[in-house]
């Protein structure tokens, strides 16, 4: 088994693959069927487990994303089902749940919170499923994408809305206490690695300046948040000071400060509408 996986490691180092030994080590767990965790302690591969792993390791050598082969990508406590037509899901966006579930703590009852641009649902999901204290609903414009948060919401109860984040949900204008959002925000032709670009088009790009999404997202939750409630927007590590500019040269934002992830990037902006 270890040399197996040792073995895979280096073909998938040698297409390019950055994370080659833990991929290696996840796919091999995924053919037997155990936690990555007791991969060491799995007896070796039988014949067709040894063809199947052959099969994996060459498309994740092809670049195809380790999550697309898996079928899975884990988001906090969640294992999300995600695949072609669905972005899947960044480690650093996590911290915007962080500070959503801080903002519902700090509140009496319980808050009413939109995501919009879900995607698989991420964020939505694992803010309904780590508090009470919150009803989430969760807006996705494109249709494949949506099919995907439709498997990730049941039983959460997320509310899940097909539509454009522009003019979704006028029934809620004014009265929501937390608007989140990871929008599209590569600039447009940016060039990306294979494993991004295998995520839709139209989750990565926004327009020449990679703004037009945090602008689309900036205008809806100026409309859907009450006074006094929060804007929590991710953004790309190039938007540290225009993602926070562009709320201050709109009306009606105040404590607008921009968050760095935990490689000390700058990665999401916050603002209360006032
Ligand atoms: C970067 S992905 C983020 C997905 C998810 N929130 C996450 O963090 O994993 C952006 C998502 O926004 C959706 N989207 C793009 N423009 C939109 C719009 N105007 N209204 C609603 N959804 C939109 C895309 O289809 C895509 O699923």
């Amino acid at each position: 088994m270890r040399d197996a996986v040792a073995e895979a490691a280096c073909r998938l180092a040698a297409a390019g693959v950055d994370s080659a030994g833990a991929d290696a080590a996840v796919l091999a767990a995924h053919v037997l069927g155990v936690p990555r965790d007791r991969l060491a302690l799995a007896g070796g591969f039988d014949d067709a487990q040894a063809r199947a792993y052959a099969d994996l390791v060459g498309r994740r050598a092809g670049r195809e994303p380790l999550q697309h082969i898996t079928g899975v990508a884990y988001f906090r406590h969640l294992a999300l089902a995600v695949g072609p037509g669905v972005f899947v899901p960044r480690p650093e966006t996590e911290l915007l749940v962080d500070h959503v579930l801080a903002e519902v703590a700090a509140r009496p009852g319980r808050s009413l919170l939109v995501d919009l641009c879900t995607g698989s649902g991420a964020i939505a999901v694992a803010a309904a499923t780590e508090t009470p204290g919150v009803e989430a609903h969760a807006v996705e414009l494109d249709a494949a994408a949506y099919a995907w948060a439709r498997r990730n919401v049941e039983g959460t109860g997320v509310r899940l809305h097909l539509g454009e984040a522009a003019d979704c949900l006028p029934g809620l204008d004014g009265r929501v206490d937390v608007v989140v959002a990871n929008p599209p925000y590569v600039p447009a032709g940016t060039p990306l690695p294979a494993e991004v670009g295998a995520d839709p088009a139209c989750a990565l790009y926004a327009g020449a300046d990679g703004l037009d999404g945090v602008r689309t997202v900036a205008a809806a939750a100026g409309r859907l948040l009450r006074p006094g409630g929060l804007l929590v927007c991710e953004h790309d590590d190039s938007h540290g000071e225009s993602a926070p500019a562009l709320l201050s040269d709109l009306e009606g934002w105040t404590g607008i400060r921009d968050h760095r992830d935990l490689a000390g990037r700058p990665r999401f902006v916050t603002a209360r509408r006032s």
